[in-house]
C-alpha cells in the first residue's frame, strides 16, 4: 500500500470512528470565583512554549500532507485558516516527502498559504538528523515534531516491530537541530517516566498526545483484515497525561491535545498545566463537512469564549490559568492518587 493511499485511509477512517469522549475533562472542574477583578478587554490570549511566542493557545495538530489531490487541498485548507485566525499548525509526517521529492508541494504549499505564521514541521521517531533538517527546510518551520505512535505501527498491518534506539535518535535530533523540538504522542499519552527519560536527552517539549480523542488502534484496524482488539482501549487519558508530565522535576514544557473539542476542554487542560492545546480530529470533521468559513468561525468563537473563561475565573492570559482553583473528580483524581501525583 502507498503512503498516500493510507493517509487517505486515515482521514476516512478518523472522520468514521470519530473522537471519543474518554478524554478526562468531565473530571475537571473550576472553583467558581463571584468576584474577579478582571476585564475581558486587557486579557491577552498570547502564550510562550520556550522559545515559540503563539498568538494564541489554539493550534491545529500533525494531520496531512504527501502525494495527492485530497491531502494537497486540506493542507492549504488548514494553512489558510491559520494564516486567517493567527493559529499555529503542524503538518502530517513528511517522510514520504523526504523520499519523494515529487510530494513535497503539500507541504510547501502550508507555509506559502501562512507566509508569517508559527508552522511546525513533523517526523515519526525513526527519523535521522539529516532527515529533520530536510524537513524543516521544506517548510522553514518554527519548530520540529517527532511523533511516537508506537501503538500504531503495532496495529498498523505494514507498520514497524523495531523500536530500538529512539531515544538515542531523539537526543541527536534535539541537538543538532536549529529549532525547538517537540516530541508528541498521537492519542496513547505519555507518563512521567516517558517524559522524565524525554527530558534527560534534552527534550524540553512534549504535546502528550493523550487517550481520549482520535483513536489510531480503531482507525488501524479498519485496515486490517482480523482485528486485533488489544489495543483499542489503551492508553491515558488526556488530563492524566498532563498531569503526569507536568509532575516531572525537569525543565519541560507541556503541551496537551488528545480529544480537546472545545474553549472549556482547552482551558481545563491550560488550568492542569498545559501551555497550548492542539486540534486534530475535531478541526478535521468542522473542514471535511462544514468548510473553511466554518472552521473560521469556530476557531473565532473559541478565541471569545476563552476570554470570557479567563475573565471568570481572573486570569488575565492562558498561563495564568493554571494558578486559578480547580477540583478533580472521577478518574482523573483516582489516576493522580494512585500515581502519587498532586
Ligand atoms: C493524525 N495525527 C498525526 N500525528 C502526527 O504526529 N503525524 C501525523 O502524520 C499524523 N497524522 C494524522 C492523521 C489524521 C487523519 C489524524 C486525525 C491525526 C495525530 C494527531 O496529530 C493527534 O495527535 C491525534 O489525532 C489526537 O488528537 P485529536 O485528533 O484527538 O485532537
Amino acid at each position: 500500500m502507498s503512503r498516500s493511499t493510507r493517509k487517505i485511509d486515515h482521514i476516512n477512517h478518523a472522520l468514521k470512528t470519530g473522537q471519543s469522549r474518554f478524554h478526562g475533562f468531565d473530571d475537571v472542574t473550576f472553583v467558581h470565583n463571584s468576584i474577579p477583578e478582571s476585564k475581558v478587554e486587557a486579557i491577552s490570549l498570547s502564550s510562550i512554549i520556550g522559545e515559540l511566542h503563539l498568538s494564541s493557545p489554539i493550534f491545529i495538530n500533525a494531520m496531512t500532507g504527501g502525494g495527492g489531490e485530497k491531502t494537497e487541498q486540506i493542507n492549504r485548507e488548514f494553512a489558510e485558516v491559520a494564516a486567517e485566525t493567527g493559529v499555529a499548525m503542524a503538518v502530517g509526517s513528511q517522510m514520504s516527502a523526504i523520499r519523494d521529492v515529487e510530494q513535497r508541494r503539500s507541504y510547501q504549499i502550508v507555509r506559502k498559504a501562512n507566509p508569517s505564521g508559527v508552522v511546525f514541521a513533523n517526523l515519526g521517531s525513526e527519523a535521522t538528523v539529516e532527515q529533520a533538517k530536510q524537513a524543516v527546510d521544506m517548510l522553514e518551520a518554527n519548530a520540529m515534531q517527532i511523533h511516537l505512535n508506537i501503538i500504531q505501527e503495532l496495529v498498523m498491518p505494514e507498520g514497524d516491530r523495531d523500536f530500538s534506539n529512539t531515544l538515542t535518535r531523539i537526543e541527536s535530533i534535539v541537538r543538532h537541530l536549529d529549532v525547538p523540538v517537540v516530541v508528541k504522542e498521537v492519542g496513547f499519552g505519555m507518563s512521567k517516566e516517558t517524559v522524565d527519560r524525554l527530558a534527560s536527552v534534552g527534550v524540553s517539549i512534549v504535546d502528550i498526545g493523550g487517550y481520549g480523542g482520535t483513536n489510531f488502534s480503531k482507525i488501524e484496524n479498519e485496515r486490517r483484515e482480523r482485528r486485533l482488539s488489544v489495543f483499542e482501549d489503551w492508553g491515558i487519558s488526556t488530563t492524566c497525561s498532563i498531569l503526569e508530565a507536568c509532575s516531572v522535576q525537569k525543565d519541560v514544557e507541556v503541551i496537551a491535545s488528545g480529544g480537546i473539542q472545545s474553549s472549556l476542554d482547552l482551558a481545563k487542560a491550560l488550568a492542569l498545566g498545559a501551555k497550548a492545546g492542539g486540534f486534530a480530529g475535531h478541526f478535521l470533521r468542522i473542514l471535511t463537512n462544514q468548510g473553511q468559513e466554518a472552521l473560521i468561525k469556530e476557531i473565532e468563537t473559541m478565541h471569545m469564549e476563552l476570554r470570557y473563561i479567563l475573565a471568570a475565573v481572573q486570569a488575565d492570559n492562558p498561563l495564568e490559568l493554571m494558578n486559578v482553583p480547580i477540583v478533580l473528580s472521577g478518574q482523573t483524581y483516582h489516576w493522580a492518587s494512585q500515581r502519587g501525583i498532586d
